[in-house]
C-alpha cells in the first residue's frame, strides 16, 4: 500500500520530514530558548562565522550590488552565457588545463550538473557508481530519474583510499550495464573531509582505463563543490591533468558550483563541464546537457553568471575576491585541526580528515548517539555509517568541546 494520497510513490521513499532539517529546526529552537553560547548546532552545511552568521564574500557582494536590471532580469541562452562559459573553465581548472575538448554548459548549482550526468550517461534502471561515504541527495537525484546509487568502500582498514573496492565494485557493475557513471566527490570530500591524494588519482584513473579496455562508456563525474576550501586553490587542482589520461570511450565531467565558492548558495549557480578525447563528444556533451537542462529547469538564473564573469575579467578583483576567501579557509581550517586534535587527545576515532566544512565519526548506532547529544544540546547529522559534524557551521571553541561528549554518546549508545 502506498503512503501517498493522490501522488505516486515511482518506487522512492519520501520521507515525511527531510532529516537534516528537522534536526536543525530542533537546534534552533534550542537555540532560541536557552542562547547560542549553550547550544552546538553542527548540522549547517554552509560557512557561518563564529556569530553563527552566514559568511558572504563582501567583494562578492560589491559586484552583486552593482548590477543592472539587464544583468538578472534578461533570459541567459540554455548553456549559458558565453562569458560565464569560459570563465567557469578558468574558475574549475585554474593553472591546471586537462589536455583535449572542453565544453561548459551552465547548471542550477552544482546539483544541476549531477543531475544532467546521470540522466545522459546511464540508462533507466542503471546503477551509478559512488563511495559508501557520500552526500544523500545522490541518492534522491538518481532516485528522481529512475536510477539507483551503488557503492564502494571509500576506505581500507588503515584509512586509505579503497582502490581495490572501487575496481571491484567498477568491474561488478560494468560487467551488466552499458554504461557506467561514477561519482567522486573531491577535494573535502562531504561528509568525512577526505581528499583523494594524487597517487589514489594515479590510481584511480589507472582502474579507469583498465576497466574502459570492454569498450563500454564511462562518465566519471568529479564533484569539485568544495576544491577552494580544501587547502591552496592551486595545489589541490593539481590532480586534473590527470583526466586528459583516460581513453575516448571516458568522459570526464567536472561538477563545479558557485555556492560555496562564491557564497553564493541561493543563486543557484554552476556549470558541468566536460573533458573530452575528441571534438564530436564535447559536442555530444554540450548538445545533451542543454537539451537535459530545456527539459528540466530550462536555463539558468544569469545573475551569477555575470557575477562571476566580472569578477574573471577582472585581475584585481579576482585577487581580492580569492584573498578575501582563504582569511575564511584559514577559519575553517583551524575548526578541522581543534577537532582533530580534540578527537586525538580523547580517543575519539574519525573518518580520514583532510579539509572542508564536514567531519565525520563512526558509529554503530548513529540515530541514538545523535539522539542522546540532542539531549546535551549538541546537534549533529546521524549518517548510515557514523555522524556528521559541520565544523563549517560551529566556532573553534565548540571544535574543541564535542569530541568528548560524542565519544560519550557513542559509548553509552551500544
Ligand atoms: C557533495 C556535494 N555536492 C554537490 C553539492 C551541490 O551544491 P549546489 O547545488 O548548491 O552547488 C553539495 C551541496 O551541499 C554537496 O555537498
Amino acid at each position: 500500500m502506498t503512503e501517498f494520497i493522490l501522488a505516486r510513490q515511482n518506487g522512492r521513499k519520501i520521507p515525511r520530514e527531510d532529516r537534516i532539517f528537522g534536526i536543525s529546526n530542533r537546534a534552533k529552537a534550542a537555540i532560541a530558548e536557552k542562547g547560542r553560547e549553550n547550544v552546538v548546532n553542527g548540522t549547517i552545511g554552509a560557512l557561518l562565522d563564529d556569530e553563527g552568521r552566514l559568511v558572504v564574500l563582501k567583494s562578492v557582494d560589491e559586484v552583486f550590488r552593482g548590477l543592472g536590471p539587464n544583468d538578472y532580469a534578461e533570459y541567459a541562452p540554455i548553456g549559458g552565457i558565453v562569458p560565464f562559459r569560459e570563465a567557469v573553465q578558468k574558475a574549475a581548472f585554474g593553472e591546471h588545463f586537462p589536455e583535449g575538448y572542453l565544453e561548459a554548459v551552465a547548471t542550477p548549482g552544482g546539483t544541476g550538473s549531477l543531475r544532467n550526468v546521470i540522466s545522459n550517461y546511464s540508462e533507466a534502471g542503471d546503477a551509478v557508481l559512488t563511495t559508501d561515504w557520500h552526500w544523500a541527495p545522490y541518492g534522491t537525484i538518481a532516485g528522481e530519474i529512475g536510477r539507483k546509487i551503488e557503492v564502494f568502500e571509500m576506505f581500507t582498514e588503515d584509512g586509505r583510499f579503497n582502490v581495490e573496492s572501487f575496481r571491484a565494485k567498477s568491474s561488478e557493475l560494468l560487467a551488466g550495464q552499458n554504461s557506467l557513471v561514477i561519482i567522486l566527490n573531491t577535494p573535502a570530500h562531504n561528509p568525512t573531509g577526505y581528499s583523494l591524494t594524487v597517487d589514489d588519482w594515479d590510481k584511480v584513473i589507472g582502474v579507469i582505463k583498465e576497466e574502459a579496455a570492454c569498450g563500454k562508456a564511462i562518465a566519471l563525474l568529479v564533484d569539485a563543490a568544495y576544491i577552494d576550501f580544501a587547502g591552496d586553490e592551486e595545489e589541490y587542482r593539481r590532480f586534473m591533468p590527470k583526466l586528459s589520461e583516460l581513453p575516448e570511450n571516458v568522459i570526464s565531467i567536472v561538477a563545479y558550483s558557485l555556492s560555496k565558492t562564491f557564497t553564493l548558495y541561493g543563486a543557484r549557480c554552476g556549470a558541468m563541464i566536460c573533458v573530452a578525447k575528441t571534438a564530436e563528444i564535447a559536442d555530444e556533451f554540450r548538445r545533451v546537457s542543454e537539451y537535459s537542462s530545456r527539459g528540466s529547469w530550462s536555463n539558468t538564473a544569469r545573475i551569477a553568471q555575470v557575477i562571476l564573469s566580472r569578477i574573471y575579467n577582472d585581475p584585481e578583483l579576482l585577487e581580492k575576491v580569492n584573498s578575501e576567501r582563504k582569511k575564511y579557509r584559514d577559519m575553517l581550517a583551524d575548526r578541522g585541526r581543534a577537532f582533530g586534535e580534540a578527537a586525538a587527545e580523547c580517543g575519539l576515532k574519525i573518518v580520514p580528515y583532510d579539509a572542508g566544512f564536514f567531519v565525520s565519526v563512526p558509529c554503530d548506532d548513529p540515530d541514538a548517539a545523535s539522539r542522546m547529544l540532542e539531549e546535551q544540546d549538541v546537534y549533529l547529522v546521524p549518517l548510515a555509517k557514523g555522524i556528521r559534524v559541520s565544523v563549517a557551521s560551529i566556532p573553534e571553541s565548540a571544535c574543541r568541546k564535542i569530541p568528548p561528549l560524542i565519544k560519550e554518546a557513542i559509548e553509552k549508545g551500544c
